[in-house]
């Protein structure tokens, strides 16, 4: 079959049949390649306990079918019917104070549920028989954004009761538990596993070590939820895909763990979403991130399931994207390592919570601006999206990204203003604002690919991460190294063997004998001649024989103490940086020590213009984004000849430009 491109969610059980034709043939003639249909339809597929009917999504494939578009089937599992909860209310979540959440929005259900879970299996299976050898099928979405609207939920008695189960498998034994979880504290010893609760709020404080398996149960649990589902896919539908809609670094669940059980990621991307930030200095590198991130779980090409197509909004909305916005945010996700992009959605709903998340069409169903927008820019790119399938970025930065230590600060952030993810963030917009590429790379993943590796925040610790991030350093990587690494072992236990950050001492040259924890203040830094300013944290350091000092703080009652470092190890460098540093101090920080490991900027910086690189063995195509509502010019480099816009070198308002430079 040829590759596909581009497609759209499509919700025909919200409209007239009547009205079906007209949409497949709009579709059609906007270059509209496939559909995903029925992630939320549970109750038009199994109106009653013992009646299944798939007749209209049988018609629907079909209608589309003819026209040429494809089709991913979405089990419904997000949104079960009301006839099941209600005859089995145990199926609904349980919150963290004990309500149950009830019927009227979506994903009110238990994933530990055996009911629900049985339910589950035999639908499932249905469908899988029933599509399993559709022609026009060509894959399966499993649920809709796994994690999602689950925080802080289930704490009911099945939870209560997997989760004991998860701890005797990983325990054994009560004393092990104890020993793991540190429960001398305040008399927390357990004698049975069957003591332990799933946390519910408590009168006062929680055990760490606790909640962090507790999250980890919770991640496994999405896991198991999810494989079960796969299996049954896979053992009828042997020529589709399957494939999950991930929400870029939402941490509920490990999307590398995920990702083990899917044959390509797929992420929804909604970069004018009224939650978001909306100036660009403040937006654009989070959404770069995001795309790198949902690249890098399973290192490959990935596709969008959901990219915005219109104005966002629940209760309230988003602003209008301008002239170009679509098209250039669908091209930021091609740029990033998009192999397809799917649409949300077709037209904008005219029912439910989602009326004011607008589709392509307006409610009335007639083409606009929007349509016409994403129809020439399907026809102009989908020759490009040929040449640049299965092709990559190639990074020389990788940022290591970690759910458990995102887990270990949502139980400890130290500070207000501290998160795992945030200072990940933080060293990733350096580098973004510099157009140097980076990737993420999992604790367990291959270190050695990068000139340098930014590793912030290793607060969760073992032995063996210890040794790899000392043999990259010793076989010549460069590695950075932040405040509050070393500190716990696995279980959320404080280290005591020595000072912060334990062996890695050794590579960094230095020993943290003290530190400060600095609320609303700010430290200055001085750095070379110039004065910046830091935040959140001061460790102070003693530097080992053989330690640069880089910079000092410049104020605090240790004005004058070494505040980053880099110390030579083996053929290789490790930095250690002991605060959080502002911008301005990232800025200038990342820029050096890319420079001392190499790592080489796409081109030189431009305002609001974001660069990308995807290559293959024979081509190097250079993705130009110009995010500004105003032309800009940048230098357009030697070797390469213009695939996508009008003139390389200068950028109309939203304009994203494509070279091409044959290896
Ligand atoms: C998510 C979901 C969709 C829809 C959109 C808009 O990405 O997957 O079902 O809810 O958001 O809210
Ligand atoms: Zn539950």
């Amino acid at each position: 079959m040829e590759q596909l491109h581009f497609g759209v969610d499509y919700y025909p059980e919200h409209w007239e049949q009547a009205r079906w034709d007209r949409d497949a043939a709009l579709m059609r003639d906007m270059g509209i390649q496939m559909v995903r249909m029925a992630e939320f339809s549970w109750h038009k597929l199994q109106p009653r306990e013992d009646v299944f009917d798939f007749g209209w999504l049988d018609e629907a494939i079909e209608l589309l079918g003819k026209q040429g578009i494809y089709t991913i089937v979405g089990t419904p599992t997000a949104a079960p019917p009301a006839w099941m909860v209600h005859k089995h209310p145990d199926i609904f979540p349980v919150d963290r104070e004990g309500r149950i959440r009830g019927f009227g929005g979506r994903h009110h259900d238990c994933q530990s549920n055996p009911t629900y879970r049985s339910y589950i299996r035999k639908l499932v299976a249905k469908m899988a028989e029933h599509y399993g050898q559709n022609p026009y099928v060509i894959g399966w979405q499993p649920d809709n954004e796994l994690g999602n609207s689950h925080q802080e939920l289930c704490t009911c008695a099945s939870c209560r009761q997997h989760f004991q189960e998860w701890l005797r498998r990983k325990y054994q034994t009560a004393e092990e538990l104890n020993r793991a979880w540190g429960t001398a504290f305040w008399s927390q010893e357990y004698n049975d596993f069957e003591e332990v609760p799933a946390p519910r709020i408590t009168v006062t404080g929680e055990n760490p070590s606790a909640m962090l398996d507790w999250k980890r149960f919770c991640s496994d649990l999405i896991v198991d939820f999810t494989r079960e589902q796969v299996e049954i896919i896979r053992r009828y539908a042997k020529n589709q895909f399957v494939t999950h809609n991930y929400m870029g670094f939402a941490d509920k669940v490990d999307y590398y763990k995920l990702g083990e059980l899917l044959d390509f990621v797929s992420h929804d991307q909604y970069p004018g979403g009224f939650y978001l930030p909306e100036t660009p200095h403040e937006r654009n590198h989070i959404l770069a991130a995001t795309l790198d991130v949902v690249r890098s779980y399973k290192n490959q090409p990935f596709w969008i399931m959901e990219q915005q197509s219109g104005i966002t909004g629940w209760e309230i909305m988003g602003r209008a994207p301008a002239p170009g916005q679509l098209s250039l945010w669908a091209m930021q996700s091609i740029a990033h390592g998009a192999d397809a992009v799917v649409f949300f959605r077709w037209r904008t709903c005219a029912m439910g919570t989602e009326q004011y998340w607008h589709g392509i069409l307006p409610h009335s169903g007639n083409p606009g601006r929007r349509y016409e927008e994403l129809q020439d820019f399907i026809h102009e790119v989908n020759p490009l999206m040929e040449k640049l399938h299965g092709s990559m970025p190639q990074a020389q930065v990788g940022i290591v990204f970690s759910f458990e230590q995102e887990y270990a600060f949502q139980i400890q952030p130290h500070h207000k203003d501290l998160s795992y993810t945030g200072q990940v963030q933080k060293y990733y917009r350096a580098l973004y604002e510099q157009n140097i590429p980076a990737d993420f790379v999992p604790e367990q993943g291959d270190f050695s690919k990068y000139k340098l590796l930014l590793a912030p925040l290793q607060y969760l610790m073992s032995p063996e991460l210890e040794e790899k991030y000392l043999d990259f350093v010793r076989q010549g990587g460069h590695l950075l190294l932040t405040m509050r690494t070393g500190v716990k072992d696995k279980t959320n236990l404080c280290m005591t063997e020595g000072e912060l950050p334990g062996r890695l001492s050794e590579a960094a040259g230095v020993e943290v004998l003290d530190y400060d924890c600095l609320r609303d203040a700010q430290v200055k830094v001085l750095f070379g001649e110039e004065e910046f300013v830091a935040n959140i944290w001061s460790d102070l350091l003693r530097l080992l024989p053989g330690t640069e000092t880089l910079a000092t703080y410049g104020s605090e009652f240790y004005e004058g103490e070494p505040c980053i470092t880099a110390h030579a190890y083996g053929k290789g460098v490790c930095y250690y940086v002991g605060t959080e540093p502002g911008e301005a101090l990232m800025d200038r920080l990342l820029a050096q020590i890319c420079k001392n490991a190499g790592a080489e900027p796409i081109l030189p910086p431009v305002t609001d213009v974001e660069c990308m690189v995807r290559e293959n063995d024979r081509e190097r195509f250079l993705f130009v984004l110009n995010h500004a509502g105003e032309t800009r010019s940048y230098q357009a480099p030697e070797g390469y000849r213009l695939l996508k816009g009008q003139q390389a070198g200068n950028l109309r308002p939203y304009e994203a430009q494509v070279l091409l430079m044959e290896k």
